[in-house]
């Protein structure tokens, strides 16, 4: 039986626990990957010439930086957006490398960097491949960072499709029906069914061999819409009960990483389980039609399944899948006098000492000075500095 993630989050490894550091956690996933470092280790060995510069988007704990350096890469940018950063500045000046690398806390699209790179490297191949930002991520790269012939890793996502029978995963889309649920919540079985959930799929689950559905070429800028479509050929008898969807990645000339539930070889990195609204009976030899849209940088996603023989139709998107967007509450009532959370309300006093004057140490001695009671204690209000500052404010 498949063992489930929950759907919709931005960590992607399976072996993902909840314990009282998510992102240590998170990340050992993907440190503790083999088969992961073992890819980017021979893709970053053929790409990095000794004395590149490389910008590794999203380093998290510093992995691919580390990789990068031991390859001989002469500078890397490191940038992230969370307090992963201390962790990779630490291990890597652990390593001795810390004088080859600048530590760049923030969303890489609001980063300058002082030079143009001849790498760039990110691993934001998302469930489903194009799921978790990387195309604008690498959009913005290319444009802003990447020296005219310089290379991206990964260089190429290709998309697979399958028809999955699963109790288990169908038990995930339909948790909100449960008999244990309240009768007041299982209205948000629509929003379940009409969510992508991770799933570690296993073969026996698919009821057809995989379909290519589409080929994104990172080194290219892609449309806003992405729309594939493909033709399932179901293999056996049985009930569709959704669509599972995975990656096959270049990472370079020769390298791939899959998470393909096929593949033996596979990273530790869980598949997308898109369901249908009800059971479909098939037959061995039907024919299925499938389409997947997708608009990635709103983190809309749309599937449909159609039996050309008998008429029968499903289709369903995140967007339907949405409730209680923060903007429809704001727009259901423009009258509603709106105050800032707690949070950006803090966000908002450290934001207030950014005057183009004070450097971070003055606004982080400002902020302890004038607030000391911002967070329990002062190292979680520098952290707290720290974040906003990366998160919020430009070089
Ligand atoms: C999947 S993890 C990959 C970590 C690391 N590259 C590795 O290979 O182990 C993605 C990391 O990117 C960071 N991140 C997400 N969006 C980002 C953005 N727009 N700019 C910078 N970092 C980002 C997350 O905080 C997380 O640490």
């Amino acid at each position: 039986m498949s063992t489930m993630g929950c759907s919709g989050s931005g960590h992607f490894s399976a072996r993902h626990h909840a314990s009282q550091n998510p992102a240590l956690e998170e990340h050992w996933g993907y440190v503790a990957d083999p088969i992961r470092l073992e890819r980017f280790r021979r893709s970053i060995g053929s790409v990095v010439r000794p004395g590149d510069r490389v910008a590794d988007l999203g380093c998290g704990s510093g992995v691919l930086t580390l990789l990068s350096l031991q390859a001989a890469a002469g500078h890397v940018y490191a940038i992230d957006n969370s307090r992963m950063l201390a962790v990779a500045r630490e291990s890597i000046a652990r390593c001795g490398f810390g004088d080859r690398v600048s530590f760049i806390q923030g969303r890489s699209q609001k980063v300058e960097l002082p030079e143009r790179v001849d790498v760039v490297l990110c691993d934001h191949v998302g469930w489903f491949g194009f799921d978790y930002d990387i195309l604008a991520l690498l959009a913005d790269a290319r444009r802003r960072f990447l020296k005219s012939d310089g290379v991206v890793i990964p260089s190429v996502i290709e998309l697979k499709l399958a028809a999955v029978e699963s109790e288990a995963c169908r038990a995930v889309a339909e948790r909100w029906s449960d008999a244990d649920v309240p009768a007041a919540y299982r209205w948000l079985r629509h929003s379940s069914i009409n969510s992508k959930h991770s799933v570690d799929l296993e073969t026996r689950e698919l009821l057809s061999p995989p379909a290519d559905l589409g080929t994104l070429a990172l080194r290219d800028d892609q449309p806003d819409y992405l729309s594939w479509s493909a033709q399932l050929r179901v293999e056996r008898d049985g009930e569709v009960h959704g669509l599972g969807g995975w990656f096959d990645c270049e990472l370079a000339a020769g390298v791939r990483m899959t998470n393909s539930p096929l593949a033996t070889d596979r990273i530790d990195r869980p598949q997308v389980f898109l369901p249908i609204e009800a059971p479909l009976r098939v037959t061995a030899g039907d024919s299925l039609n499938a389409t997947i849209t997708a608009r990635p940088a709103d983190h809309l996603l749309g599937w449909s399944v159609a039996v050309p023989t008998t008429g029968q139709r499903f289709s369903h998107s995140t967007w339907q899948g949405m409730v209680l967007a923060s903007d429809d509450l704001v727009r259901s009532n423009p009258d509603r006098v709106p105050r800032p959370s707690a949070e950006a309300a803090a966000r908002a006093v450290v934001l207030s000492y950014c005057d183009g004057t004070r450097s971070v140490r003055d606004i982080e001695q400002a902020v302890l000075r004038d607030h000391p009671s911002l967070f329990p204690s002062r190292q979680e209000i520098s952290l707290f500095v720290v974040q906003v500052l990366g998160r919020d404010t430009v070089l």
